[in-house]
């Protein structure tokens, strides 16, 4: 694995950079801001208030820029319009205070990287902090010095398209890899012109939409709020994100955009956050729609006093706050917290002293070494989901393959949603690759059968078929375009669109083996699919180098080692499903499925248990799932003592031994129960993971230590707290299987 920073140097620059974010007195920066902000005029201090999206240089723009009525642009990639809108901040503004400018570079740039999903699918932070580095590398030498990622929405829901944009289902799993991404675009040091301020969205609870339909409402009760949705965005403050951005959702019938409780008692007065919050794009001005406010200025007003900063293309600071400060509406106090976040998120990025960017010929685009990285992120991505006879990895028998489906050559879908700057053009797909690198070692035959996602072309299936029967093994490469996943993309079905299914079945009866890949954005429920096929890998939209990537997995130069972030349902009826779900008074059991229940049935014959009907009670793949080309054996779970004190940190450690012949990476996961508690506790939740690669044959202990704030819980009056009693505790391969001990807490 490629590794951008040497350790130690990391923790060095780490502890420059937590000393140059302590926010006292004494701070040099803090003296600046100040005796810049007693500089400015309200007009001023509004205007940094102000996110506009770029115009080029249009008169309107440089107008606005020179007034000082600007404090940020979102959207504009081009080094000489950024460098010139700059020079009019600098040299013709009256206080020559730098403009900072911004973009959603999500999952890459222009070399683009697995969605998030997918990294998160890798279950290795150094994937995510890589992509983010290069993501940075790439925009900043554009003039963007300010990014819109990580999303560290906990996403539970596969139907709301923007799970393509989080790391899935889990808070732990989201923080690890969303503090990843905030090291990757902020670097070593913020001031480096290489850096990005990352901005850690959506603050709060988006992905509790209901229904998963995009910008819905939610209702999520306080403990559950701060158990699931608000580690992620703790982790950040912690990991020095620069900024937060609200979440376009109301929250227990609050809009995010003027929720003082989030904004202030949590994120300000708990956290001790001095970075800066920015609205949504329009998120304020959205407040009228909600519900929340009766017109523009009233929703100036309440994001004003909730706290945010900076109103992204919302107008309503710039229009109406002036008139508020005057009627004592919003406090010239409240304004000046606003200005000196601003103001301080430009000084970290050394925005005063180096404004402009270097305007370089040849742009650091594509570099080999990106690359690389990101055909390395793919590949650690990609979810071995079934291997039926162990045919894959593909073997040398193998004289001819037939290359199908509407994602084995689709260059703009597989790069995913979020990526406005990624060229299709420069995408390897499935087919290009394979053609590259095997086309002179066994026959090819290339039929897509379908155009694209949704084709339901009865003659294509035809071809396709005609095809395969001339292969050995037929490659079948499935999925969603890029699309129907990412913002406003909420699907009620999510099964393979189109007729891809049906192609599947069409495959299959030519009797040759099928390897299916599916390329989506969110998990699909591909139950009967799973079935058909011999194989299933699993990769999410993978970027710029998915193509290479997955034929190294599937020619078996590289082993699967991808893990699901999220749980799999067999059918969108079980949606909401997670692994980390409360037990009920009548948990599953005896269950009886719909086709087995006789006809005539009495009401009292079958169990009263929790399942559905139709579906049982497990997903189609659980949560941590993911096979490999050898076998990892798990034995000797070993806990430092069987009962510990509430002060005490405990020991888990067990033996996991690669007893195949492939050397290969294994997610080594923990996780924890505590059976009973003032408040019901879930089944299982995951406290950490280490992945480790073992040579054949090798076995290695794999230890793990909880501490008391771990095995702690949120109680109804917002306290953490950790209760005497029994706790289970498992080390397995996923959040279904493993070896289990117990302790209790005494
Ligand atoms: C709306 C999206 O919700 C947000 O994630 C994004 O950063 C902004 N638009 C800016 O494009």
């Amino acid at each position: 694995m490629i590794s951008f920073y040497k350790k130690f140097i990391g923790y060095i620059c780490l502890g420059f950079l937590l000393a140059s974010f302590t926010n006292d007195g004494n701070d040099p920066t803090e003296a600046k801001i100040n005796e810049l902000l007693s500089k400015m005029t309200l007009e001023e201090k509004i205007g940094q208030m102000n996110q506009l999206t770029g115009t080029g240089l249009s008169d309107d723009m440089k107008g606005l820029v020179a007034a000082g009525k600007v404090g940020s642009i979102l959207n504009e990639l081009d080094a000489k319009t950024t460098n010139e809108l700059q020079r009019i901040a600098i040299e013709n503004s009256r206080l020559g205070i730098p403009l900072v400018f911004a973009r959603d570079v999500v999952h890459g740039f222009k070399t683009i990287f697995p969605i998030p999903l997918g990294q998160a699918a890798s279950w290795n932070p150094q994937v995510a902090e890589n992509g983010a580095r290069v993501a940075a590398m790439e925009a900043s030498s554009v003039g963007i010095r300010w990014t819109f990622a990580p999303m560290i929405d906990v996403s539970r829901d596969p139907r709301w398209g923007r799970i393509a944009e989080s790391c899935g289902e889990d808070p732990y799993l989201t923080s690890v890899m969303g503090v990843a991404m905030i090291k990757g675009f902020q670097g070593e040091d913020l001031t480096d012109p290489s850096s990005l301020a990352a901005c850690a969205k959506h603050f709060a609870g988006y992905g509790a939409s209901e229904a998963g339909k995009d910008y819905n409402t939610t209702w999520i009760p306080e403990p559950q709020l701060r158990e699931v949705f608000l580690p992620p965005f703790e982790a950040a403050v912690k990991a020095n994100a620069a900024t937060f951005m609200c979440s376009f959702n109301d929250i227990n019938g609050v809009p995010s955009s003027g929720n003082p409780y989030l904004n202030k008692t949590i994120l300000r007065d708990e956290w001790k956050y001095d970075g800066m919050l920015v609205s949504d794009w329009g998120s304020i001005e959205q407040m009228i729609p909600h519900g929340f406010c009766a017109d523009l200025k009233e929703a100036a007003e309440k994001a004003a006093n909730a706290a945010v900063d900076m109103d992204m293309m919302g107008y309503a600071y710039m229009v109406h706050l002036e008139e508020l400060v005057k009627s004592g509406a919003v406090s010239e106090k409240t304004v000046d917290e606003a200005v000196k976040n601003i103001l301080r998120l430009k000084f970290r990025l050394g925005l005063f002293d180096n404004p402009y960017t270097e305007e370089k010929e040849i742009l650091p685009f594509y570099t080999p070494e990106a690359l690389q990285m990101a055909k390395e992120a793919a590949i650690e991505s990609t979810i071995l989901l079934k291997n039926d006879k162990n045919i894959l990895p593909l073997n040398d028998n193998i004289k001819s393959v037939a290359v199908i489906g509407p994602l084995s050559d689709a260059p703009a879908d597989q790069i995913g949603t979020w990526c406005f700057d990624g060229e299709p053009e420069h995408s390897v797909t499935p087919l290009n690759a394979i053609q590259a690198e095997y086309g002179n070692k066994i026959k090819i035959i290339a039929e897509k059968g379908l155009a694209y996602s949704r084709d339901k072309d009865q003659q294509g299936i035809s071809r396709a078929v005609a095809a395969a029967q001339q292969a050995d093994v037929i490659l079948f490469f499935a999925g969603e375009e890029a699309v129907l996943s990412g913002e406003a993309r909420s699907r009620a079905d999510i099964s393979l669109p189109g007729a891809q299914s049906q192609l599947l079945s069409e495959l299959k009866k030519s009797g040759k083996p099928v390897v299916m890949v599916v390329m989506a954005g969110r998990p699909l429920t591909i139950q009967k699919e799973t079935e058909e096929a011999d194989a299933v890998l699993y990769s999410f939209h993978a970027g710029t180098m998915a193509g290479p990537a997955l034929a190294d997995v599937i020619f078996g130069k590289a082993v699967p080692s991808g893990k699901l972030p999220v749980t799999m349902p067999r059918m969108v009826g079980q949606v909401p499903i997670y692994y980390a779900h409360k037990n009920t008074g009548r948990p599953a059991s005896n269950i009886d499925l719909i086709d087995d229940i006789p006809v005539g049935a009495e009401q009292t014959s079958i169990g009263f248990t929790s399942y559905h009907l139709d579906a049982g009670d497990s997903p189609l793949f659980p949560f941590g799932y993911g096979l490999s080309y050898t076998n990892f054996e798990y034995t000797d779970l070993k806990l430092s003592s069987n009962e510990i004190d509430k002060n005490q940190n405990i020991t888990i450690r067990c033996t996991v031994k690669n007893t195949g012949n492939r050397e290969a990476a294994e997610v080594v996961q923990l996780y924890v129960r505590n059976v009973v508690a003032s408040l019901v506790r879930p089944v299982k939740e995951l406290k950490d993971f280490n992945k480790v690669t073992l040579k054949p044959g090798e076995a290695r202990e794999i230890s793990f230590t909880l501490t008391p704030e771990q095995l702690s819980f949120w109680d109804l009056n917002n306290k953490r707290v950790l209760e005497t009693g029994l706790f289970h505790c498992w080390i397995g391969t996923n959040s279904a299987e493993g070896l289990q001990g117990s302790f209790t807490v005494r």
